[in-house]
């Protein structure tokens, strides 16, 4: 890098555990990462002002706004997450600001969450602990509690990326699943490996034991699955959302469990975030968690890293690792 020092804007604290190269570059100013918590869009605006890169987080509304209020020395906005339907990628690309996202490492967490959600489910498992913990458990009956297996059961995967195979490679070695996926790619390699079909949405949600969906939000997923899906899933399904919440319609999802039109669903992503629709959290068929699927020490230190060396690279004009804009 020449002499110059940039200034490296990151939005919202993040572990330093995996920055600390971009924290330790003589030549980067960092301003910002103090807070836990998004700054007031205001401030946010103030703070981009003369940033040379932008470490974003998905909380984080990217748009043209933002981009001006950096100015025409602005490089990179390196967002630290997979999805990246916060950042207006037309704005950017016109004022010829990449932007990347931090797809490795991520896919086992996240794929780990989705199957600690359905077999949560199928387990009964927070229900159970809210029994013992409320001191009901009076006796050992073998009406109590019943759930369900997963074993063997059709696995229905809502897109097949890295996320979406990744819980396809734990179903088919752990569960013997069979898989039917989703996705507008065929990939061949992967069905006769794992022995997957490729199928229309319709009948992956009429025939899958457990759906989970991994598509990223675009236009083309709003509201991919609502009442109609649901309707068609068998009443033993479990569903699960690890994607973004906007993909599930939620108040047809809430309707769903009400009337029982499905065994259960995990939930780590919401349509409104961070709010529920109301009466969801006094459902006891779903689990809900606060948008945590990536999160363990591992993949946020590799979240760091790529964010970081998609920074540095950037600034050092060379080609970036994962840019998606
Ligand atoms: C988290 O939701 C991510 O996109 O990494
Ligand atoms: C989704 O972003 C994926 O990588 O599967």
């Amino acid at each position: 890098m020449s002499k110059q020092t940039f200034r490296v804007v990151i939005t919202k604290k993040v572990p330093s555990d995996g920055i600390e190269k971009l924290l330790t570059n003589p030549r980067v100013h960092i301003v910002g990462g103090k807070n836990e918590f998004s700054l007031p869009r205001r401030k946010l605006l103030q703070l981009v002002k003369g940033a040379d890169a932008i470490l974003s987080q998905l909380t984080d509304k990217i748009d043209d706004a933002v981009l001006s209020a950096a100015g025409p020395q602005l490089k990179i906005v390196a967002n630290y997450a997979v999805g990246f339907d916060n950042i207006n990628l037309q704005a950017a690309k016109k004022r010829n600001v990449m932007v990347t996202n931090t797809p490795g490492g991520v896919s086992t967490a996240v794929a780990e969450h989705a199957w600690v959600l359905a077999l949560a489910c199928a387990k009964r498992v927070v229900e159970s602990d809210a029994f013992m913990r409320h001191g009901k458990y009076k006796e050992w009956t073998p009406l109590q509690m019943l759930g369900q297996e997963l074993y063997g059961k059709t696995l229905g995967i809502v897109g097949l990326g890295r996320i979406g195979q990744q819980i396809a490679k734990i179903g088919h070695g752990g569960f013997q699943t069979p898989i039917l996926y989703m996705d507008p790619h065929r990939n061949k390699p992967f069905e006769k490996r794992y022995g997957a079909k490729k199928v229309p949405l319709a009948m992956l949600v009429k025939h899958a034991d457990c759906i989970m969906v991994s598509v990223p939000l675009l236009p083309s997923t709003h509201h991919l699955i609502g009442a109609k899906e649901f309707r068609s899933m068998k009443r033993s399904a479990i569903f699960i959302n690890i994607a973004r919440g906007p993909v599930v319609n939620e108040k047809a999802l809430r309707d769903a469990l009400k009337k029982k039109q499905i065994w259960a669903a995990g939930i780590d992503v919401y349509e409104h975030e961070p709010h529920m629709v109301p009466g969801l959290a006094q459902l006891s068929n779903i689990i809900v968690t606060p948008h945590t699927a990536s999160a363990t020490m591992l993949a946020r230190r590799t979240m760091g890293q790529q964010a970081t060396q998609n920074i540095l690279r950037a600034l050092q004009k060379k080609s970036v690792l994962s840019r998606v804009g």
